[in-house]
């Protein structure tokens, strides 16, 4: 992408098996031109398809036009920023007990303890999964289907000519492990509907009491492909955007000393009023997320045809707001390749500069689950033990299915703090 936007300009055109013409764009005018045209000409569930054997045909992420609008008005409330607050106690307890397991003065990978945290906190807040054997039962189930997502072989067996059913096929596999992982999110939708939503805070509970405009509900097909959908889209994200952050902190002394300065100060309390009172670590966060984005692109196929920049774009074709040449455009960012949180201090946000969850109607549902669940669990993190990269940095990239993420996955030393 680098070396087209040096080439080719701001705005540059590839062909791409699969998906035909794709325009990348990385100017704030053309990105907010995509993420407030119409919704009916600038379709993102097509160019999501892909998803589709994990997700399935009712998930808010492959729809489109007035069935995507019904799904996003009925997800969105169970999001909204102030309501994760309720959550911060659940998100703090998962990541105290996955670093009781934490190995001691030994480098590891931080990957496969992230992956834990951000599953089991979707777990107990999405699917609102509180026994300890239904967590067990339901991860065990979900494991080897994630893996398979998570993998960058995904792509390829997810390509409908590979897909043959035969006992030892990799699709063949899939479908059996997908059944399995069916069959409890079905169980689990059906003891919630018996036991009933009273007093319950958990998202599953108000998707099953939330109504369209013509009262109707979302039914078990459409909630077994919501819950997939924020599983999938919510934890390999979430675990990756963790391990690059503290990729980046780590390999910078100076935040890393400041930010244990903020922690530091606030001794035991992490009371969701006190993490709003971590101005640096809520910088930090955004810098990562500004500097390493998990997803570097996102695409929307055109109905119409669309004028960005001097270009008249066919319909047909895909335009990409590339996020990572965004993020990396001199002229928003000064000296962009460098780890500054401090340019987020007290800086208005630009939702067309700043765009690591997308944009538009199609902005990210978890935007601000993933904000708050990251400042927990790395508050917690920085309060508990002295970290060290065990790495050389800058960590490359390497691709996994559709995360850029740390090659080896930030391996890091860890020592307690008492
Ligand atoms: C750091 C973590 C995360 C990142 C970087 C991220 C990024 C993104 C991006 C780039 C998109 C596409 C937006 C577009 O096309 O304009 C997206 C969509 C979505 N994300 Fe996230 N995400 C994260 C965490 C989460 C979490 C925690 C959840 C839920 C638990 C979630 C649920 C969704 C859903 C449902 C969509 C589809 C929205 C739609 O099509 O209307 N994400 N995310």
């Amino acid at each position: 992408m680098r070396y087209c936007r040096a080439r080719y300009g701001s705005t540059f055109a590839l062909r791409i098996a699969g998906l035909g013409t794709v325009v990348l764009l990385s100017d704030p005018d053309s990105i907010k031109k995509v993420f407030t045209g119409s919704a009916e000409h600038l379709r993102a569930g097509e160019v999501n398809a892909v998803l589709e054997p994990i997700v399935g045909t009712n998930s808010v992420l492959l729809l489109d036009g007035a069935r995507h609008l019904r799904h996003r008005r009925l997800l969105l409330p169970p999001f909204h920023g102030e309501r994760m607050k309720l959550y911060a106690e659940q998100m703090r307890e998962v990541t105290e007990r996955s670093l009781a397991r934490w190995p001691r003065d030994e480098p590891f990978p931080l990957r496969p303890y992230t992956q834990d945290i951000t599953l089991e906190i979707i777990l107990r807040t999405v699917f609102g999964v509180d026994q300890e054997h239904e967590v067990s039962e339901l991860r065990g189930r979900l494991e080897r289907l994630l893996t398979i997502a998570d993998s960058p072989l995904a792509v390829i067996g997810l390509i409908p000519a590979l897909r043959r059913d035969l006992p030892l096929s990799p699709w063949g596999r899939f479908l059996r492990d997908r059944a399995r992982a069916d069959e409890e999110i079905y169980a689990v939708i059906e003891r919630r509907r018996r036991a009933g939503i009273e007093g319950r805070d958990d998202i599953l509970s108000m998707l099953l009491d939330a109504v369209d405009e013509d009262g109707a509900h979302l039914d078990d097909a459409e909630l077994r492909d919501e819950l997939m959908t924020l599983l999938v889209a919510g934890h390999e994200t979430t675990a990756t955007a963790l391990c690059w952050a503290f990729e980046r902190i780590l390999a910078t002394p100076r935040v890393l000393a400041r930010l244990l300065g903020e922690v530091g100060e606030a001794g035991e309390d992490f009371s969701p009023e006190r993490l709003a009172r971590m101005p640096y670590l809520d910088a930090t966060i955004h810098e990562a997320l500004r500097l390493r984005p998990v997803i570097p692109l996102v695409g929307r196929r055109l109905h119409a045809p669309l004028g960005l920049a001097h270009f008249e774009i066919p319909e047909g074709w895909v335009v990409s707001p590339s996020i990572y040449l965004t993020h990396m455009n001199p002229t928003l960012y000064e000296r962009p390749e460098e780890f500054r949180p401090e340019r987020f201090l007290d800086k208005r946000i630009d939702p067309y500069a700043w765009l690591p969850f997308g944009g538009g109607v199609r902005r990210c549902l978890g935007m601000a689950f993933a904000l708050f669940e990251m400042k927990v669990v790395m508050a917690t993190i920085l309060s508990r033990q002295r970290l060290s990269l065990a790495q050389r940095a800058p960590v490359a990239t390497v691709r996994r299915a559709i995360t850029f993420s740390p090659r080896g996955g930030t391996r890091v030393r860890a020592t307690p703090v008492r």
